[in-house]
């Protein structure tokens, strides 16, 4: 063990999970995480405050039982870090208030940390803990959907697309709802897609017409951007008109119809953006990396282009504390100052701020 490695604790409270993980340095100690996804079930989604009272619930049986899996006590941590932003504004909240009470309780540097840049952390668990160069990373999960450039994940982070409305998992979560299927609907529409005929339906490709892509050179307004509200919309009018007609609705065929306008939209603009920002790893993220055939194309259509796909295991795709407390060490090491406790959760923060600065 290397204990001139900072031993850091991150808190994940973003969305429906509570994640603490621990870890030295790049070594991964804990990464504990209690879900209140099955809350969310009956309703067909995330609910903000159901997902806030679990945190409350959840944070301290989670905090101990990460410190008791990494044997470590709260004294000896060198930091904490935890997500301030973006994410659901009562669930940041929750991480964050405890957080800062942790922080002054233990007299421990606290770290405000990005969402999506900790994504990228979980990269530095892996091996000798240095990132890949030409570093990018697709995030798509049912809260977010972004393309990133990571020159240098302690300041150096770039957007270079995202949706421009629903979040990846969020269409698969509606869609699944209009074809009867379960919450979360990415799992339940992967499986049901199986059976299916990808080329049933022609739905609609958002975002690709020639006046939102552009030229290299005279880049569309949306030329890396997503959409997915239109093809969840062509998704209804189907299921719709089947349903007009006394038919069954085909599910299976929707599915993979409906998978298939997904997965290739966010492929083909991920190797755009990739093969136009000189980007030749690709790592990706969130809950949404677990999709089979998302996997596949990605893979293939970056292979063509000599683009490595990195997916790391889906404990640490889905959101969790580790990829927090690991982007954590990495601002210790390079010797980040702190941000304190003079900060608030902001669900709206840019993903260009990998670290709150010490407030003015
Ligand atoms: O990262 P995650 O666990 O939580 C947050 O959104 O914060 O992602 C959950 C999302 C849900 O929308 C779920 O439907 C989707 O990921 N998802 C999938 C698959 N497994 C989970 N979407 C497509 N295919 C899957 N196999
Ligand atoms: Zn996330």
């Amino acid at each position: 063990m290397n204990t001139a490695e900072p031993l850091v604790l991150g808190i994940e409270s973003s969305c429906d999970e509570t994640g603490v993980g621990i870890v030295r340095g790049t070594e991964l100690l804990t990464n504990t995480v209690s879900s209140s996804m099955e809350q969310h079930v009956r309703f067909g989604g995330v609910i903000p405050e159901i997902a806030s009272r679990a945190h409350l619930e959840a944070f301290v049986p989670t905090v101990q039982q990460a410190l008791a899996e990494a044997g470590v006590t709260l004294g000896e941590l060198d930091a904490i870090a935890v997500t301030s932003g973006p994410g659901l504004a009562g669930a940041l909240m929750v991480g964050v208030a405890a957080a800062k009470a942790l922080a002054v309780a233990t007299g421990t540097p606290l770290y405000a940390v990005n969402h999506l840049v900790a994504h990228v952390g979980v990269g530095l668990l892996d091996g000798d803990g240095a990132l890949p160069e030409h570093l990018g990373a697709l995030l798509v999960s049912g809260g977010h959907t972004e393309i990133l450039a990571v020159g240098d994940i302690t300041g150096d982070v770039r957007l270079l697309g995202a949706t421009i409305d629903d979040a990846a998992g969020e269409a698969y979560d509606k869609v699944a709802r209009l074809l009867g299927l379960a919450y979360p609907g990415g799992p339940a529409i992967d499986r049901a897609a199986r059976d299916g005929d990808p080329e049933a339906f022609r739905f609609p490709r958002g975002l690709t017409a020639g006046k939102y892509m552009g030229s290299a050179q005279h880049p569309g307004s949306h030329r890396y951007d997503l959409s997915f509200s239109g093809l969840k919309t062509a998704v209804a009018r189907v299921v719709e008109a089947f349903e007009a007609a006394g038919q069954p609705v085909p599910v299976a065929d929707v599915a993979a119809s409906f998978q298939e306008s997904v997965v290739d939209v966010i492929s083909r603009k991920t190797v755009l953006a990739c093969t136009e920002h000189g980007i030749t790893t690709l790592l990706m993220g969130g809950g949404v990396a677990a999709n089979s055939r998302l996997r596949e194309l990605v893979t293939q259509r970056c292979a063509q282009h000599g683009i490595r796909v990195v997916v790391p295991p889906l404990s640490l795709c889905t959101d969790n504390g580790a990829m927090v407390a690991a982007l954590g060490a990495r601002l210790v090491s390079r010797g980040v100052a702190p941000t304190g406790i003079g900060f608030t959760a902001d669900p709206g923060l840019p993903v260009t701020t990998v670290s709150v600065p010490v407030p003015a």
